[in-house]
């Protein structure tokens, strides 16, 4: 049957009511679709006893703290930014397997919502958790692809009651449920981004210096893309980003050797991101955003584009 945004509001925002009671609830905007979707829902349910707020954990793109406070002031929702980016950055120090990587987020993430949640009293963690989340965290008894930070990262002396109005819907529904909120069209057509942040877009040991290549490049794609599409020169990807490679390789500038990273750039087209297929970006585009990223970034060397399909390969690198 056929997803139906309007009948699902009044049921979620009574459903919300039902499963916090009286409690005080914390939730953790991100500034994506589900996040911003749920905290709406939230703020409907259960205005009073709402504490929302952003963590800045050190891997978000440019200017993104900024926008996301913005955005949600403009749906009325008042959200504190809690910088924890030092903290996050420490504790992935020397750690390059991913699922340790998503581990180590997502238990940052809950330890900086029980602190708060501590001086605040609350109880209840509201999360905007959707199907493909759990389903390839391992839920349901499917094996593990990856854990979703918000999902197979949750340590399991969690203190905090989760609430998930969002559980069992996918991306596009939830994109219906934020038009049909009122969200603005810039929030729910937003591309996805995941909750561990640029952290999975850098293959591997994180550092610093890798940490900036994949900001400048992730903002490049970005922009380079959104400019090709709205001159109708290609259709809009439904995610498209940058990505590190951990090795180095041998270029020239001049008539120098020059060693350096090689950025991936990714783009594809899905309906709900279990599937997806690499995008058909021009030449020309794809011409554009090589230049800018090895003019615009020290530290890159060869830009290369992804053109593999999900399956086998997943949207993310990690
Ligand atoms: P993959 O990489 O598994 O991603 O093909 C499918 C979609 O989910 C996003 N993604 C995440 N979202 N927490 C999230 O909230 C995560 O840990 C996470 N990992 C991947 C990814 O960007 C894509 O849109």
């Amino acid at each position: 049957m056929a997803f139906d945004a309007k009948k699902f509001i009044p049921q979620a925002v009574e459903d919300i009511r039902k499963a916090v009671g009286k409690e005080r609830c914390i939730i953790a905007v991100s500034g994506g679709v589900d996040s911003m979707v749920a905290a709406t829902l939230a703020a409907k349910a259960i205005p009073s006893q709402l504490v929302a707020v952003f963590v800045d954990n050190g891997f978000m793109r440019k200017n993104e703290a900024q926008q996301v406070k913005e955005a949600a002031g403009k749906v009325g929702i008042p959200i504190r930014i809690a910088n924890e980016s030092e903290r996050f950055i420490k504790k992935l120090e020397g750690v390059s397997d991913p699922e340790e990587k998503r581990k180590i987020i997502g238990e940052q993430f809950i330890r900086v919502f029980e602190e708060i949640a501590k001086k605040e009293k609350v109880k209840v963690l509201i999360q905007g958790t959707i199907a493909p989340d759990w389903i390839e965290s391992g839920g349901g008894g499917r094996q593990t692809i990856k854990s979703h930070h918000n999902v197979g990262g949750l340590p399991e002396d969690m203190e905090l009651k989760l609430c998930e109005p969002l559980r069992e819907l996918y991306k596009h529904e939830v994109r219906m449920l934020g038009k049909e909120l009122g969200l603005p069209a810039y929030i729910f057509e937003r591309q996805p981004f995941p909750g561990p942040g640029l952290a999975v877009r850098i293959v591997g040991e994180i550092s610093r210096e890798k940490l900036e290549i994949v900001k400048g490049a992730c903002f490049i794609v970005e922009e380079e893309l959104d400019r090709a599409s709205a001159e109708k020169k290609m259709e809009r990807p439904w995610q498209y980003f940058a990505a590190v490679l951990p090795s180095k390789t041998v270029g020239v500038a001049g008539d120098e050797r020059i060693y350096k990273y090689t950025v991936i750039v990714r783009a594809v087209r899905s309906l709900d991101g279990m599937t997806a297929n690499f995008s058909e970006i021009p030449y020309e585009v794809l011409s554009t955003i090589s230049t800018r990223i090895t003019n615009e970034i020290m530290g890159v060397g060869r830009v290369v584009y992804d053109i593999t399909n999900k399956p086998p390969s997943t949207i993310e690198m990690e």
